[in-house]
C-alpha cells in the first residue's frame, strides 16, 4: 500500500503501548485514525494528546472479546470516517505465567477471549466491508515471538498467539486466491517496553479467580516483566517497521531480528524429528 493520506486505519487496544504508537505514526501521513479499547481514561487521554498534536481522531470503547461490540466499531467508524483501509487487531493481554497444567479455566477464557477471539472478531467484522470497497487495504495482526516459539510456562499466552499466526497466514492465501485488493501482516516483536506486563488492569471482573501462583511462576514472571521494562526497541521503533511492512507489503514483520537463531532452531527440530530445544533458557 503506497497511499495514506485521508485513509482510514482502525486500531484495537489503541489507547497505550503498540497500538497509540502505530496510530501516531500513521497519523503523522495524514491517516484517521479511530482508536479502540477498553481502557475509558487512557483512551480518552491518547485521543486528546492525538488531537493537540492536530490528527484526525475518534476513539471508541470497544471489548475486542465481544462480537457485538467489534460490530459496534465498525458501525461507528463507517458513520464517522466513511471508511476503513487500515485494521490493526492489536489488543492484548498477557494472562499470568503458569505450567501448562496450571492455567484455570478464567485465565484460559481470558487470554483466549482477548488474543484469539479478538482477531477472529476483527477479520470477520471488517474484512467483508473492506473488501467491499474495492480499495487497496491492508490487515496487520499482532502476534509476538511467541507465536513462533513455545516457552515454558507460558503455553497460555504461546497457544494464542501461534493461533493470530496461523490464522494470519490462512487470512493472506484467502486473500491472494480471492484476488482481494486488501493484503495481510503478522506483527511478531520480543520484548517492547509498553503496559503489557500490567495486563491485570484490564481482566474483566467475572474472569478474575485466586490461583495463587507457584515461586516459580513469579520468578518467570519476574524475569519476563524486567525484559519488557528493559527492551531496547521502543514503541515507536516497532510501529516504523509497521508502516514499512505495509508499504513493502511484508507479510512477517519480526521487530526483534535476534529471535530468528530460536524460529529456526525450532523448524530444524521438526524437520529433523528432535524433540522440543529450550532456547529460552539460553
Ligand atoms: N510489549 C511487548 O513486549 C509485546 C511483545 C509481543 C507482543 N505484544 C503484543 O502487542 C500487543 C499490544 O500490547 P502492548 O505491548 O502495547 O501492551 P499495552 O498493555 O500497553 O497495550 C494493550 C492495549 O490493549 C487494550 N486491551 C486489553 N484488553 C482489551 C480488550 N478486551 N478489548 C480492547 N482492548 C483491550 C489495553 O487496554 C491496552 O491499551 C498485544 O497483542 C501484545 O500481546 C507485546
Amino acid at each position: 500500500m503506497k497511499h495514506f493520506i485521508n485513509k482510514v486505519a482502525v486500531i484495537t487496544g489503541g489507547a497505550s503501548g503498540l497500538g497509540r504508537a502505530i496510530g501516531r505514526r500513521l497519523a503523522t501521513e495524514g491517516v484517521k485514525i479511530m482508536l479502540a479499547d477498553v481502557e475509558k481514561q487512557t483512551l480518552n487521554d491518547t485521543v486528546s494528546s492525538f488531537k493537540d498534536e492536530g490528527y484526525d481522531v475518534k476513539g471508541h470503547i470497544c471489548d475486542v472479546a465481544n462480537r457485538q461490540s467489534v460490530e459496534e466499531l465498525a458501525k461507528f467508524t463507517l458513520q464517522h470516517f466513511g471508511s476503513v483501509d487500515l485494521l490493526f487487531n492489536n489488543a492484548g493481554v498477557a494472562p499470568p505465567s503458569g505450567r501448562a497444567w496450571e492455567h484455570s479455566e478464567k485465565e484460559w477464557e481470558w487470554g483466549l477471549g482477548v488474543n484469539v477471539w479478538g482477531v477472529i472478531n476483527g477479520i470477520s467484522v471488517f474484512t467483508p466491508l473492506m473488501l467491499k470497497q474495492e480499495t487497496e487495504g491492508h490487515i496487520v495482526n499482532t502476534a509476538s515471538v511467541a507465536g513462533l516459539l513455545s516457552l515454558p510456562q507460558m503455553s497460555l499466552y504461546c497457544v494464542t498467539k501461534h493461533s493470530v499466526v496461523t490464522l494470519s497466514e490462512s487470512l493472506y492465501h484467502d486473500l491472494i486466491e480471492t484476488n482481494a485488493k486488501i493484503s495481510c501482516s503478522v506483527l511478531c516483536p520480543a520484548y517492547v517496553p509498553t503496559q503489557i506486563s500490567d495486563s491485570e488492569r484490564n481482566r474483566p471482573n467475572h474472569l478474575k479467580d485466586k490461583r495463587v501462583q507457584s515461586k516459580e511462576n513469579l520468578e518467570m514472571e519476574e524475569k519476563v516483566k524486567y525484559a519488557v521494562k528493559a527492551g531496547k526497541i521502543s514503541a515507536e521503533d516497532v510501529a516504523n517497521l509497521v508502516f514499512q511492512g505495509i508499504q513493502e507489503d511484508t507479510f512477517y514483520i519480526l521487530s526483534h531480528p535476534r529471535i530468528k537463531p530460536a524460529v529456526e532452531t525450532r523448524v530444524t527440530d521438526i524437520l529433523l524429528n528432535k524433540s522440543p530445544t529450550n532456547t529460552f533458557s539460553k
